[in-house]
């Protein structure tokens, strides 16, 4: 008879356990869709939306990576609104193709904080980036001065469908209206990849005998113009522009300090504020509908 008696309060023990580990199930489940974790700055997203949710324990951070497809981003918060997350946060990779899903979420009143790329309308409860607009201002500004404001500038733009590749360069050009003797001579799309600026960069450099300025829509563009100009001995010639200015061995800061980049403008990931937000909607706080964070020059 002692063991059928140990049998059960081993099953007893075993439920207990059982319901602890469930009890540790966070009260609130958050979805981060991310455009894609490809480039060095969303992985240092990723990174500070984890090290700051750690203060959180009774916060669960699920991820998704979309690999630059709009088709998976969609599938992915689908995903995320079967499992019953309590708040979304999300990078989109465009801001049409993403807008349906965004304004879904939001209507089924699950909160939506929109990072860095905006979508399409309002339907959302908070957006936290840079000013893009003023980034690219900023840069063609700084262009103005570099040339003394005169000279022929190569354009490398981001994903078209991305609002900070229309801001960066709207802002750029308006700045640089106001100068006369600066011509952009060339303007590809490189949709924020190095590889594709690096060959985007050639053709360029095969087109014109003289280029005086790149001004790339990130950094990682901004470095794969400077090494096509370098393979082919013009890198003297021009200087570079960036944007981004991760800090670390393959940031930007590193290739303003080798001198391969003439500057380039602090964009932050705003994952903490993500998460700090995160945390005030789901207390119930009433938080800004947009939240811009400050950005800042980084020369030699
Ligand atoms: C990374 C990135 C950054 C850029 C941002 C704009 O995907 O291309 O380099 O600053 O997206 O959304």
């Amino acid at each position: 008879m002692r063991w059928p008696t140990s049998v059960a309060a081993l099953a007893i023990l075993a439920l207990i356990a059982g319901s602890c580990g469930r009890e540790r199930r966070a009260a609130h489940l958050i979805g981060f869709s991310q455009a894609n974790l490809g480039e060095p700055w969303r992985v240092a997203m990723n990174a500070e939306i984890a090290a700051r949710a750690k203060d959180h324990p009774d916060m669960d951070v699920i991820y998704a990576d979309a690999q630059q497809d709009n088709a998976k981003q969609v599938a992915d918060v689908e995903n995320f609104l079967r499992q019953k997350i309590d708040l979304l946060i999300i990078s989109p990779n465009e801001a049409k193709p993403l807008t349906p899903i965004v304004r879904r979420a939001f209507e089924q009143k699950i909160p939506v904080i929109v990072l860095d790329r905006e979508i399409e309308g309002d339907s959302y409860t908070t957006f936290i980036g840079a000013n893009n607009r003023e980034i690219g201002a900023e840069a063609g500004k700084l262009a103005a001065k570099l040339l003394a404001g005169t000279g022929d500038v190569v354009e490398i733009k981001g994903l078209p469908g991305s609002t900070p590749a229309r801001d960066r360069s709207e802002g750029f050009r308006e700045a640089i209206a106001a100068f006369p003797g600066i011509r952009i001579i060339h303007d590809p799309v490189a949709n924020w990849l190095r590889e594709e600026a690096m060959s985007q960069m050639e053709s360029a450099l095969a087109a014109h005998p003289r280029i005086d300025l790149v001004y790339a829509h990130n950094d990682p563009m901004a470095v794969g113009a400077y090494l096509a100009a370098k393979a082919k001995g013009r890198d003297g010639e021009m200087k570079f522009i960036g944007i981004d200015g991760l800090p670390g061995l393959d940031g930007g800061e590193q290739s303003v300090k080798d001198g391969k980049l003439a500057a380039t403008f602090v964009y932050p990931t705003g994952g903490s504020e993500a998460i700090d937000m995160a945390v005030r909607i789901l207390a119930g706080e009433a938080v800004p509908h947009r939240i811009t964070l400050p950005t800042r020059i980084i020369t030699k």
